[in-house]
């Protein structure tokens, strides 16, 4: 039987907490999690720099036991070529974006989890700055 697939999209830039608890969930609903990572190039056109280079986040993320697959996020309109390319079942983010992907559900199911409260990378790197 075809395995679940979950697939989330991100920076995670400096991890921490709040995203091994978004990826511990996102692999929960499934049985294999797919994880694109923001390239700089793409965070560069989002007006964002992140303090790890992409290969840098993508080499913590990859060693993470409940992530799969790690692919690179290069521009927003990938998300569809991708859910047909890994028949994806379940698409996930945080619900700081709650309701802008649900367009995707034509493709897969669309779920949005609880942020963890308190953390984020930009916190981190502010407070690392001062
Ligand atoms: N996330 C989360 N809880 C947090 C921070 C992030 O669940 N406290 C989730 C986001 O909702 C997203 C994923 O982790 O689905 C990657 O988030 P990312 O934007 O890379 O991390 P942030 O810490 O939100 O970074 P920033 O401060 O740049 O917004």
């Amino acid at each position: 039987m075809k395995k679940k697939i979950v697939i989330t999209y991100g920076t995670f830039d400096v991890l921490h907490y709040g995203h091994i608890n978004l990826l511990k969930r996102a692999k929960a609903l499934g049985e294999y999690l797919i994880v694109g990572i923001s390239t700089d190039e793409f965070n560069a056109l989002k007006g964002k720099k992140s303090f790890y280079t992409f290969e840098h986040r993508k080499h913590l993320l990859k060693s993470i036991k409940y992530v799969d697959k790690v692919i690179p996020e290069e521009c927003w309109e990938q998300k569809v070529q991708d859910l047909k390319k890994y028949d994806v079942d379940i698409f996930v983010m945080g619900n700081d974006w709650e309701g802008k992907f649900d367009f995707l559900s034509e493709y897969c199911e669309v779920t949005y989890l609880p942020r963890t409260e308190g953390i984020s990378s930009t916190q981190v790197r502010d407070s690392l700055a001062t």
